[in-house]
């Protein structure tokens, strides 16, 4: 999700071949709203159509650009099969309607480190930029040996990306983890948009387990000097608090600026049978949520 130019828009997991999942051309659907209660679907604002991506365009996120572009990561399931992160710019950034997204031919901007297996690397974080002036993002990993893992990579570009040596967040006890997420919450009745440390800020770290197929969340204290992130809560984030007790799984969420608020994104596969869905036409649903006001915990 973004808020972009007096627009939102909502790119999701695609099936263009069929009505419930199938991994062949997963794609990257795209619809806008102007209040985030009706939506009008656009073409497909990316398909698997090169080397870094023959295999489908999975999850990512968009980042608005100081200068108000927006940029893209999503990973690519490459034609060998691995994981690999890339990023995508508007074709045209004067398109009130972003239809448009160019793959540049230098992706992948990040390939799948030796210590992770080719399909334990995926869901670039919206980036943040740091006091020293460079890109951060967080990616979902599993690393050998050690567990469950959100990666942090620096940029100055989002072409060249430096992996820190550790990880923000590691979860020994849990495996795969997916759609990390990190944003600021600062005291009662005062937002930012972007993680920022500094005085009075805090921050959320919200994750997708695979183990549990949980979104859960906790806040703690973010240092963007070390890229570290100490939780108030217990370790393990399988006993962090949970978004939702529903099926909401693999939530994302961006800052509308519109209205000082950050908004989050939850995909619900609603539980219906698969011969229900078939003949519906249609399965899995977006859920919606805005964080109470002056409360983190709620
Ligand atoms: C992907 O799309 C192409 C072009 O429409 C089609 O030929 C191919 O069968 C699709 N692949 C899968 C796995 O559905
Ligand atoms: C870009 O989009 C703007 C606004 O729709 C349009 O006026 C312009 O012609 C487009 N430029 C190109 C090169 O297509
Ligand atoms: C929906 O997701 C839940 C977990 O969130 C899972 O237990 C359930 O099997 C899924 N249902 C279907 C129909 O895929």
């Amino acid at each position: 999700p973004m808020y972009h130019n007096g627009l939102y828009h909502f790119f999701y997991q695609y099936n263009p071949d069929g009505v419930t999942w199938g991994n062949g051309n997963l794609s990257w659907g795209h619809s806008v709203s102007v209040d985030l209660v009706n939506w009008f679907a656009l073409d497909a604002a990316l398909q698997p159509s090169r080397s870094f991506d023959a295999n489908g365009c999975w999850s990512g996120s968009a980042t608005i650009l100081p200068d108000g572009s927006p940029v893209m990561l999503y990973t690519g399931i490459d034609a060998r099969g691995d994981q690999v992160q890339n990023v995508a710019f508007p074709k045209n950034a004067s398109d009130p309607l972003l239809v448009e997204w160019v793959k540049p031919e230098y992706n992948p901007v990040i390939p799948v480190p030796a210590d992770i297996k080719r399909d334990d690397f995926r869901d670039p974080s919206t980036a943040w930029l740091g006091a020293d002036g460079l890109w951060r993002i967080a990616v979902a990993a599993r690393v050998h040996d050690v567990g469950g893992a959100t990666l942090i990579y620096r940029s100055k570009d989002f072409l060249r990306w430096e992996r820190n040596a550790d990880p923000l967040y590691l979860a020994h006890a849990a495996g795969m983890v997916e759609c990390p997420d990190l944003f600021p919450v600062s005291e009662p009745g005062v937002e930012v948009g972007l993680p920022a440390s500094g005085a009075g800020a805090r921050h959320v770290l919200k994750m997708s387990v695979m183990d549990t197929v949980q979104d859960y969340y906790v806040v703690g204290r973010y240092d963007d000097t070390a890229d570290t992130f100490v939780p108030e809560d217990d370790d393990d984030c399988r006993s962090w608090r949970r978004l939702d007790y529903g099926h909401v799984y693999a939530s994302k969420s961006f800052f509308d600026p519109s209205k000082n608020r950050r908004v989050l994104w939850g995909w619900a596969n609603e539980s219906d049978s698969v011969s229900d869905d078939l003949v519906r036409g249609w399965s899995g649903v977006q859920v919606r949520s805005r964080r109470r006001a002056h409360t983190v915990h709620q």
